[in-house]
Order: C-alpha cells, then structure tokens, then sequence
C-alpha cells in the first residue's frame, strides 16, 4: 500500500524522518511530498534516502525543469494511487490552507486532488494552537472528515510550555494502520524465523549446501512483522535484501544457526523453521585447501544437529512452533511422520519438483500438515500469500490453546 506522507515547516519535521521509518516497517511505500517551508528545517535528501523516491518539494516543474506535461501527471497520478495521506507535522499555514481549499503548492494541491483519507498531527506554538482561526479551521477539517490527532502538551521549541507539541510518532503511525485497515493481530508474538541454506565447510574455500534461496523465510519474516510481530530473522547465506523493521542475525553454519536459534527461543512465542538446514557436514573441516591433485578423495560425512527437535525438546508452554518439509515424493507421510517425531505444532509440506514451488521460485504450492494427521492443501500462491497463511493457522492454533486453558 502507498501512503503519501506531507512534511510542512515546523521545527518537529526531523520527526517526519521516524514516522516514515515506522510506516515502512509495516510494508508500507512511502512517497514525501514536502512544502518549501519544511525545506527551512530538513532536506529533501534525507527522505529521499530513507522511501526510496524522489521527494517532491514545492509545486511544478521545481528544482530547474520547466512545468511540462510529464511532470504535471506524475503529480496527478500521486493523488490517485495513494491509500492515505498523512501530514506531519501539519502548521497552522497548510491547516489554514486545507480549511479554505487553497492550492497554491503540491501538498496542498494533493489535498484536494486526492480521495484517499487525511491524516493530520498538527504541531505549532501554544497561541497559535489555541487561536481561534485556527480553532475554526480545524472545526472545519474535521466536519470534512479529516482526521486530526491533536498535539501533545510539554515543552515547546519556542521556549513556551502548553499544547502545540507533535503528538508521539507511534500514535501517528497507529492512526495511518488503523486508517488503511492494516492487520495487527499478530502484535503480542515475537517470531523467530530461520531462513536460507546452511553452509558446511570443507576446507578453507570449500563448502557443502543447497539451493535453498531463503525467499519463503524472509516472506514469512516480512509478513510477521507487517501483523504487527517482533521479529527475528536467523538467516544462513542469501541474496535478499532484509525487510525493514526486523532484528537480523546472519550465520553461516548449521552450529551457528543452532547458537542463534537456541539464543533467541526463550523470548520469542512462535518459531517458524523455513531454513533448509545442509543435513550432513564434513566429519573433518582440514585447515589446508584440499590439493587438486590428491587423488581418490572420500568425503567422509556425518549428520548436522537436528535444530528443531532441539528448540522443541526445550519447549515452553508459551511456543508454537512450525517446521518446514521439502521433499521429492512421499510427500504428506513423511510430512507427517515428522510433525509427530519432532513434536511440531504444524509442519509446511513442499513438493519442491513441482512447477511454481520450492527453491528460488517467487511461488509456492503448499500442504500445511498437523500431527493428528490433518492435512489442508493451499493452491499455488506468492510465498507472502503462503507466509500470510502460515500465520492466519499458526493464530488459529495459538486460539485453540488459549480456550483450552493454556497459553
Ligand atoms: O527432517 P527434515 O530435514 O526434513 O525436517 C525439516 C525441518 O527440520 C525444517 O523445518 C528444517 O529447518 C529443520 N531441520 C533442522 N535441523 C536439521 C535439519 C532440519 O532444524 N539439521
């Protein structure tokens, strides 16, 4: 979802800089539109750096390109593709704009181009808050139906103390989710996931792993943190970028993925197991690169430590825990047979030889398995559409429990 996020000229812009950073942690894309009045207090490359977008400032054809065509659409099309607006800080200048339909900038233009809701968090000097104009003007905003979240009292910039302060980042940010009717039922779980390969070293350069490609972890990690969990990604060694607003560790063997794991299970309630964990390491890593020319080379391999079954041999009431099966045939009995041996909540089944699912693909095809031998098959989906309904089921679990008397 996109939101529009308007910074005006007060001294609580720096702010703005948070918001956005809170906003984006949701999943949200964030495009900065700025009055000249907030380029007095914080620069446009600094919200640019942060969203990932060029910041748009002042009114058409700005920054020396000529007003043309092109650049009067963009601007059109940013009132017509966002899901909110939300001003912060908002003076009493663009209050008082908005209330008499002014648009003598983009901002103020993108408040009346745009159907998506309005959010403002007014922040000013305690006169200027307590004037009746302004008084009026947001009387009237509010009978439009904007919605305003009125400053905090305290400590004023200009040495004044009474209302007028930005109310709390957080509570912008809660209006704008609650706005958009964004999910956040997954706020009292704090989720560790795995993702990714493991890796097993041989010798100085070399390795034994797998193609595992990391993407349905870091789906299932985006998508906890998007429901409003704490998160933390163990992830082994991928090519994905992290998804904002979680805690990562990156590891590179199956020990270190065991330490990080084991680390992080005492504080978190569900553990969502998506690494595809290298099943045998090199029984001797040799300090020397192995010579080419050593002929007759065996590899003598043993078994890595099984992590789950560790995390759920130390479970505690408060864990759900979810384990991840690829397989190239036998897929649901063996998926089955696991859930039970190492005492799984849920076990997430992939046929990784069918078309669209498992290793490097975007998609996958999925059968979420229980240990009572209940199965439910999902259709072909986006490994965030897969990640989201891991989630809804592990919740459905996590309720099952809570009415039978447990955590
Ligand atoms: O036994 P199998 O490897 O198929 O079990 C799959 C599940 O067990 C996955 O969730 C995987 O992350 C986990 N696993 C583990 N440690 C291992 C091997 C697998 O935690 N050594």
């Amino acid at each position: 979802m996109r939101v529009a996020l308007g910074v005006t000229g007060g001294i609580a812009a720096y702010k703005a800089a948070e918001l956005l950073r809170t906003l984006q942690d949701r999943g949200l894309d964030i495009q900065v539109v700025m009055t000249a009045g907030a380029r007095n207090f914080v620069t446009p490359l600094t919200f640019a750096a942060l969203s990932g977008h060029k910041v748009i400032t002042g009114t058409f054809g700005e920054g020396g390109k000529e007003p043309n065509v092109e650049s009067a659409i963009e601007h059109i099309a940013v009132a017509q593709s966002i899901d909110a607006l939300v001003i912060a800080p908002a003076t009493a200048n663009v209050i008082a704009k908005m209330a008499h339909g002014v648009a003598d900038d983009f901002l103020t233009t993108l408040c009346l181009a745009t159907k998506a809701p309005i959010i403002i968090a007014p922040a000013m000097n305690v006169n200027m808050w307590e004037n009746a104009a302004t008084k009026q003007n947001l009387k009237t905003l509010r009978a439009r139906g904007v919605r305003v979240l009125d400053p905090d009292e305290g400590y004023l910039a200009c040495g004044m103390t009474g209302s007028g302060r930005l109310t709390s980042v957080e509570s912008i940010a809660q209006a704008v989710f609650e706005t958009l009717n964004l999910r956040d039922d997954l706020r009292n779980e704090t989720i560790l996931v795995s993702a990714g390969p493991t890796e097993e070293p041989l010798d100085p350069v070399r390795y034994i792993t797998n193609r595992s490609s990391g993407k349905m972890g870091y789906a299932l990690a985006e998508a906890s943190r998007r429901r409003g969990a704490s998160v933390t990604l163990v992830s082994g060694p991928t090519r994905l970028a992290a998804p904002a607003g979680i805690t990562v560790e990156n590891v590179r063997t199956t020990a270190e993925m065991r330490g990080a794991m084991l680390r992080g299970l005492d504080r978190a309630t569900m553990v969502l197991m998506a690494a595809a964990v290298v099943d045998f390491a090199p029984a001797r890593v040799e300090a020397e690169k192995i010579k080419k020319s050593e002929s007759g080379l065996r590899l003598e391999l043993q078994p890595t430590p099984d992590i789950l079954a560790e995390i759920s041999h130390r479970r505690k009431p408060q864990h759900l825990i979810v384990g991840f099966a690829a397989e190239t045939s036998h897929l649901l009995e063996n998926a089955a047979v696991k859930a039970r041996a190492k005492g799984l909540d849920m076990i997430v089944a992939n046929d990784v030889t069918q078309e669209g699912a498992g290793f490097d693909s975007d998609t996958n095809i999925v059968t979420l398995v229980f240990p009572d031998g209940q199965v439910k098959p999902l259709e072909k989906m986006s490994k965030l559409d897969v990640a989201n309904a891991v989630l809804d089921e592990a919740l459905a679990l996590r309720s099952k429990r809570v009415a039978a008397g447990g955590k």
